[in-house]
């Protein structure tokens, strides 16, 4: 026998239940989306290397660690994407939007590429859904932001083993005393901390926050928290936004420590945590990032977003039981001779067009007991049985396979029948 390829480390198949579940995240999310005045974005998965390393942050585990990255036929250096974030605020300022539409809603959904180690809820090709919106500086903006991804999890049946942190990171105007106090304070515990963390001191110290270590972890607690040094604009935007969670009866809990592990994030940060996900429990995350657009080359324009998980999504509906049901509405026509299938397939045309019903054709040509056994394997909820008896008597045989109840019905009239029922 040949030898089998086999997929890549990382990166998995979806189908059956699985995909069932996801088609319906997608479809959730973004009529979400769309009745919200979001219109969906689709950037391409390879990008100038250069652009993640200007948004994300050269000192992130994203950049620094986990990007797929390559030099192209021409020597250009592409890196497929790690989010996507970076290439829609390359998007929206490539094409002009800034300036003919300031505000600007969007939604995505498509794989995205990390070089992690593959671990439950954690994978080198994953999925993300998110929203980024662009041109509105108000609290209320970060508001309805939130409450999109809020309700996403309510129509979805996730309410509860689902929490949402949140915290301030601060503007241009007071990070940078922020980060000399940090600065200092580690320093101060040098001696204490990783090699990672030590380096990081003095590249970017915000990122010690990022490091999983439990002896770093002790130390954070007593480091100086960013919420702390806000500006008096910072901590009046945060009172707003924690004003209308309220108002919308989201429930929060802070997080003096949520810096998120991406450099371009201004004031507010947030990020849904479930349970069931393990140590991978980050469902989602975002927050707002006010100076990327203007740092990209486009005028100075506010924005906020988040983006969510979809693998570990739907381990978090699955622990809270509430996967997509198999879908029953469906009906199976087995015909019994060559004759029988090309009229099963009309009438499959017909029944589609006629029916809300899933309605597949057996075209194998195999013997009714074994055809029977297939359908019921498929879990349909009713069988149409065709054969030459049936074609010259003009009745075909529907049975409903939950009671096994048998019923005559004229083949002509089945368009008609079926939407009884149904
Ligand atoms: P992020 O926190 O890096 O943010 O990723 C968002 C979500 O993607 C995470 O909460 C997690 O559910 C999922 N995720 C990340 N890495 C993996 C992985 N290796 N395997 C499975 N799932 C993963 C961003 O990407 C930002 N662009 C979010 C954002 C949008 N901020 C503003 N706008």
């Amino acid at each position: 026998m040949a030898a089998k390829i086999t997929s890549i480390k990382g990166m998995r198949d979806l189908f059956g239940a699985q995909l069932r579940s996801w088609r319906r995240m997608e479809s959730v999310f973004s009529t979400l989306c769309l009745r919200r005045g979001y219109s969906e974005i689709r950037t391409p998965y390879l990008e100038a290397t250069e652009l993640f390393v200007r948004v994300l942050g050269e000192h992130t585990a994203v950049v620094g660690k986990e990007m797929y990255s390559f030099v192209d036929k021409k020597g250009l250096p592409l890196s497929l994407r790690p989010e996507g974030t970076a290439s829609i605020v390359r998007a929206y300022i490539e094409a002009g939007l800034p300036y003919d539409s300031p505000h600007a809603r969007f939604f995505y959904m498509g794989p995205m590429f990390r070089y992690e180690q593959p671990q439950k809820g954690r994978q080198r090709q994953f999925h993300q859904f998110g929203v980024e919106l662009f041109g509105l500086a108000s609290p209320a903006a970060d508001v309805e932001v939130i409450a999109l991804a809020h309700n996403f999890w309510r129509e979805l049946g996730l309410t509860e083993n689902i929490s949402l942190l949140l915290n301030s990171v601060g503007c241009g105007d007071c990070r940078p005393a922020y980060i000399k106090a940090l600065q200092a304070a580690l320093q101060a515990v040098r001696d204490r901390l990783c090699a990672d963390c030590k380096e990081r001191i003095l590249t970017n110290p915000l990122r010690v926050f990022d490091c999983k270590k439990p002896n770093c972890q002790a130390e954070f607690e007593h480091l100086p928290k960013i919420i702390d040094h806000n500006c008096d604009a910072c901590r009046s935007h945060f009172g707003e936004v924690k004003r209308g969670l309220e108002a919308l009866s989201i429930r929060y809990r802070l997080d003096p420590l949520l810096v998120r592990g991406l450099d371009y994030y201004t004031r507010t940060a947030f990020e849904w945590r479930a349970e069931g996900l393990g140590s991978q429990d980050a469902l989602a995350g975002g927050g707002r990032y006010d100076r990327l657009v203007a740092e990209l080359g486009g005028p100075q324009t506010p924005a906020i977003g988040f983006a969510l998980g979809c693998e570990r999504l739907l381990i978090a509906l699955e622990t809270a039981g509430s996967s997509a049901p198999a879908s029953s509405a469906s009906i199976d026509i087995l015909p019994l001779d060559p004759e029988s299938q090309f009229l099963a397939l009309k009438l499959q045309a017909e029944l589609l067009g006629a029916t809300s019903y899933t309605v597949t054709v057996n075209v194998s040509g195999a013997s009714l007991k074994t055809q029977l056994k297939q359908a019921s394997k498929n879990a349909a909820q009713f069988v149409v049985i065709i054969g030459e008896t049936e074609r010259r008597s003009g009745e075909a045989m529907v049975k409903t396979m939950a009671t096994g109840e048998q019923k005559s019905v004229a083949i002509q009239d089945l368009t008609r029948f079926f939407p009884l029922l149904g």
